[in-house]
């Protein structure tokens, strides 16, 4: 005798919301531990999403506004950013704190220049609850969602600025003890880093920091950030700029044939190097002094990137690579690990 299978029907005992955007749909499930889980689908099946699904705390109305603004290719990387330790918050715990102390940062003025929709800046404003922190932005749809943000937070150590201009700094807004780039060199247009970077060394204080981090490194085989595409950091621009438009696989193929150059590096096609920041920060009576991190068991940049961007199960590749990295320094000086993690003190001329 057979005996029939019972029929198990799923029920689905948590609630589903759908946020609707032009580019797509956000699957938002309540979660038995008060979080949601995020899935982001995309209308067009070929559209690149950064990440697919996250968890997460915020509410509704602040998933739709980061939506709306960030569209669905980016909205679970967004979210992440701020919410994910193991993102930007464990970058900016290891490419800061591998320099300085925590409490030096205590009661000082920071300025996250480049806060985009306010991940840096909240991340920033939990690690240092008695700093004052200044985030100033391009975007003003970005702005917004970084107000929405530090709003929910109920963050009150926090001011956000609009930026006027791509080349400059908001009229009287003051001197800074710390400068964090956190994602945003890599942004910036050739003449915005000849001319703002300067700006941002003139009002970091004397022994203050300027800190680089999460930048693509220009020496590196591949370029990570934007196309994915090997060798074209070392392409000229014409070259770079052709291989974006057709390459139909991988990040590149989000680019349409008719990108502009200037699109590209507002995009960071370009990342940066050291010697190339370095020639940004000068002043008659004050020279930047370059350090390597010296905390946390680190001893410069290749162990920091070690260290951020090892997953679990891919140890032993990564490990040779930080080796060559490592030997590739100690014979040419040259650093060719993929991603920045920079930190320049401002100490007065000696003559
Ligand atoms: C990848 S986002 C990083 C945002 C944020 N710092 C974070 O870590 O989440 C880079 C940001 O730099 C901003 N940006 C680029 N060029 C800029 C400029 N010249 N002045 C001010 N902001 C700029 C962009 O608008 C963008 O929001």
């Amino acid at each position: 005798v057979r005996v029939p299978t019972p029929q198990v029907r799923e029920v689905n005992a948590f609630v589903t919301t759908v946020l609707e955007h032009p580019t797509g749909k956000a699957l938002v499930t309540e979660l038995a531990d008060g979080r949601k889980r995020l899935q982001a689908i995309p209308t067009n099946r070929n559209l690149f999403v950064q990440r697919t699904t996250c968890k997460t705390r915020y509410p509704l109305d602040l998933i739709q506004t980061i939506l709306d603004v960030k569209e669905i290719g980016s909205l679970c990387d967004e979210i992440s950013r701020d919410e994910d330790p193991t993102y930007v918050q464990r970058d900016l715990e290891l490419g800061l704190l591998s320099y300085v102390s925590a409490s030096a940062f205590e009661g000082k003025r920071i300025l996250d220049f480049g806060c985009g929709s306010g991940a840096s800046t909240s991340v920033l404003a939990r690690m240092f609850p008695e700093s004052h922190i200044v985030g100033t932005e391009l975007s003003k749809e970005f702005l917004a969602v970084a107000r929405q943000r530090l709003q929910y937070y109920g963050l009150s150590n926090v001011n956000l600025s609009h930026s006027p201009s791509g080349t400059d700094l908001q009229e009287g807004i003051g001197a800074f003890d710390f400068i964090i780039l956190s994602a945003v060199f890599e942004h910036l247009l050739p003449q915005e880093r000849e001319i703002l970077v300067p700006k941002l060394w003139s009002v970091l204080k004397e022994d203050g920091y300027l800190f680089i981090n999460q930048t693509p490194n220009r020496l590196w085989l591949i370029e990570n950030h934007t196309t994915g595409l090997p060798l074209l950091n070392y392409a000229p621009n014409w070259l770079a700029l052709e291989a974006a438009r057709r390459c139909r696989f991988g990040p590149a193929k989000r680019y349409s044939p008719d990108s502009s150059w200037e699109f590209l590096l507002r995009e960071g096609i370009r990342g940066g190097t050291k010697d190339e920041i370095l020639t940004y920060l000068t002043n008659d009576s004050y020279s930047p002094v370059s350090l390597e991190p010296c905390r946390l068991g680190f001893r410069d940049n290749i162990d920091l990137w070690y260290s951020s961007s090892v997953p679990r199960g891919k140890r032993p590749v990564k490990a040779i690579m930080k080796g060559v990295y490592k030997a590739i320094k100690k014979a040419t000086n040259l650093d060719l690990s993929p991603w920045l993690t920079l930190a320049f003190k401002k100490a007065r001329t000696t003559r």
